[in-house]
Order: C-alpha cells, then sequence, then structure tokens
C-alpha cells in the first residue's frame, strides 16, 4: 500500500539522517526485513544480529526483534544509542526466568557451570558464566562437557534437552519454552510427511523432542535457511516461527516450503506459528522509535559489566 511506500522512504530518510542502521529479526514482518537488507543493515539470528550490531559503525542501532536482543546490542555497545520499535516486545523464556528465583537456583547448585540461553534478560545474563544462542549452544556445552563440567542450563527445557541428548552433558534444566515453538506437534508433521513423503524436516530445537526426533536438520533460524540451500529434497517441513518463509523461500525459490502445523491434525495450517511479541514490531512503530528516539535501551552499567563477560565468551569461542 501507498502508505507503507511512504514509511519505507521516511525511514530510509531517518536512518541516514541518524547515522542508523537496521538490525531485524527473521520472524519480524517482511517488509521490515526487506528495509534491513536494503539499507545496509541485516537479517539474522540471535547470534548474527549480535555480532552485526557489536562491529557495525552506526552510532544508533535500531533492532527489530524482543527485548533482549536490544538489551544484548546495548551490552556489546554501550557507547552507541541502540532503540527498538517497541520495548514491549519480550520472551516467554524471558519472562518465565526471573533474575532473583534463577539467581537461587543457581545458589543451590554452586558445584555447575551457568550456561543461559540469549534469550534472557541482562540481569539473568549477568549470573551466567556463559551466554549462547541456538546456532551455538551444542558445541560449547560439549567444550564444557569434555572439561568435565557439569552445567545448569536456563531457560528453554526444549533446547536443554536436545542439546543434552546430543551430547550427553550432565545438565540440571530450568523449566522453560517457548509459547510459539511449543505448539508444534508430531502428530501433524507425521501427516503431513504422509502427503509428502520426500520431504526433508527442519525443526527449531525450541520445539518439543516428539518434533525435533522427525527433524533430519535442526538448527537456528539461520542454520535452517542454510539447510534449506543444501539438502537435495524440493520439499521442506519447516517448524519454526512463519517469519522465516520470507528469507527462505528467497533462498530456495524453486522449492515447496510448508509449515509445520500447530493443530496437529493434518496437512492444513490451523494455527500458524508466529510470535505474538515479534509481531508487535511494525513500520509504524519503527519510524516512530527513529523519529522520536522513543523505545531506547539502557542496561544499568554495574549489570552490564557482569553480562558482558559470559556474553564476549560466547562472542570469542571458535568451535
Ligand atoms: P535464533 O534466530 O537464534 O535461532 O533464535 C530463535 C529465537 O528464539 C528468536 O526468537
Ligand atoms: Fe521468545 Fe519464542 Fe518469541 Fe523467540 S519465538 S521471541 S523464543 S517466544
Amino acid at each position: 500500500p501507498a502508505e507503507d511506500e511512504a514509511r519505507v522512504e521516511e525511514i530510509k530518510r531517518l536512518l541516514e539522517a541518524n547515522n542508523a542502521v537496521l538490525v531485524a529479526h527473521y520472524y519480524t514482518d517482511d517488509a521490515i526485513q526487506q528495509l534491513a537488507e536494503e539499507t545496509g543493515g541485516c537479517v539474522a539470528d540471535s547470534l548474527e544480529m549480535a555480532r552485526f550490531g557489536a562491529r557495525h559503525e552506526a552510532d544508533t542501532l535500531v533492532v527489530a526483534g524482543v527485548r533482549f536482543m536490544g538489551e544484548t546490542a546495548k551490552i556489546l555497545s554501550p557507547e552507541k544509542r541502540v532503540l527498538m520499535p517497541t520495548l514491549e516486545a519480550t520472551c516467554s523464556l524471558d519472562v518465565g526466568c526471573p533474575a532473583d528465583e534463577f539467581s537461587a537456583f543457581c545458589d543451590a547448585h554452586p558445584d555447575r557451570t551457568v550456561v543461559v540461553y540469549a534469550n534472557t534478560s541482562a540481569a539473568v545474563k549477568a549470573r551466567a558464566d556463559w551466554v549462547v544462542t541456538s546456532s551455538i549452544a551444542v558445541d560449547v556445552i560439549e567444550h564444557l562437557q569434555a572439561r568435565g563440567e557439569k552445567i545448569l542450563w536456563a531457560p528453554d527445557k526444549h533446547l536443554g534437552g536436545y542439546i543434552q541428548r546430543k551430547t550427553g552433558a550432565d545438565m540440571l534444566l530450568w523449566d522453560g519454552a517457548c509459547i510459539v515453538h511449543e505448539e508444534f506437534k508430531a502428530k501433524g508433521v507425521e501427516d503431513l510427511k504422509g502427503l509428502y513423503p520426500d520431504a526433508a524436516v527442519l525443526v527449531h530445537p525450541e520445539s518439543p523432542s516428539s518434533v525435533v526426533e522427525l527433524a533430519d536438520v535442526a538448527g537456528s533460524t539461520s542454520q535452517l535457511i542454510k539447510a534449506a540451500k543444501e539438502l537435495p529434497q524440493q520439499e521442506l517441513i519447516v517448524a519454526t516461527d512463519r517469519g522465516i518463509f520470507f528469507k527462505m523461500q528467497q533462498a530456495v525459490p524453486e522449492k515447496t516450503l510448508f509449515e509445520a502445523p500447530t493443530a496437529g491434525d493434518g496437512a492444513t495450517c490451523k494455527s500458524c506459528a508466529h510470535c505474538p511479541w515479534m509481531a508487535m514490531n511494525a513500520l509504524d512503530n519503527l519510524a516512530g522509535a527513529l523519529r522520536h528516539g522513543s523505545g531506547e535501551i539502557f542496561v544499568d552499567e554495574a549489570l552490564r559489566q557482569r553480562a558482558l563477560k559470559p556474553l564476549e565468551r560466547m562472542l570469542n569461542f571458535n568451535a
């Protein structure tokens, strides 16, 4: 629509005027992903978003995604202004892991190395030895296991369980879940596979173990897009937020992509997976953030220093 075009042009002007760059996650709206790409920003998974923001020369980072992504950007680049289209965009993993309860859990298990998923608050990160994203989690846990370390993992029990099964590491798991991926049902994927027996199944490991078991490839959003390109299959069943289809279809225009159903009873996607918090990012509030400097992320300096250490460990880790 003409309104969107005008908004896009306004955002482009504002990005330039503010020496700002747009960093977007694959689960945000197509229009936001396209804008990030057209303006020299990035569309990426959580780890690549963090790396891109930390290295970029812009004065302002506009992070389209959810709160923890903006906070991570600010922790890594305190000298930059970090804006988000809305500060309301949280994550069920972050909400389900309050810092005080988590800290008590850590205190009760002092013999364990604390590894937290990036989908957490700055305060939870500050209590951790390591931060990981889904693209690097297995490698980091393998490394710690090889050193004989026992792990305390939070907050995603599904991702934690997946890593545990894959590595055999001794992991104590926090009881958290992603409300979006938790809805995928093995039955629905099996039914779809019955209709398209040659299809490959791609699954984000925040999904339940029964769904991950059906996967040809399990991995982060970037890893799933890479797999879509590399796999020989022409039909792909994809169990992650539907936002990923924009870039994935561009990457494999000749392939047919199917959204894994969350309703569990067949081939049609009755209620496709889409994160309600990612969906809060829109052209309007993105323009508003740049226009008014609203949605700015602030992290207390002492807390930032503590959260920085486990984040830097992740960024410096080479598998
Ligand atoms: P990745 O993009 O790092 O796979 O993470 C998915 C996610 O939880 C974002 O909400
Ligand atoms: Fe959190 Fe799940 Fe939404 Fe990602 S998709 S932000 S893990 S609730």
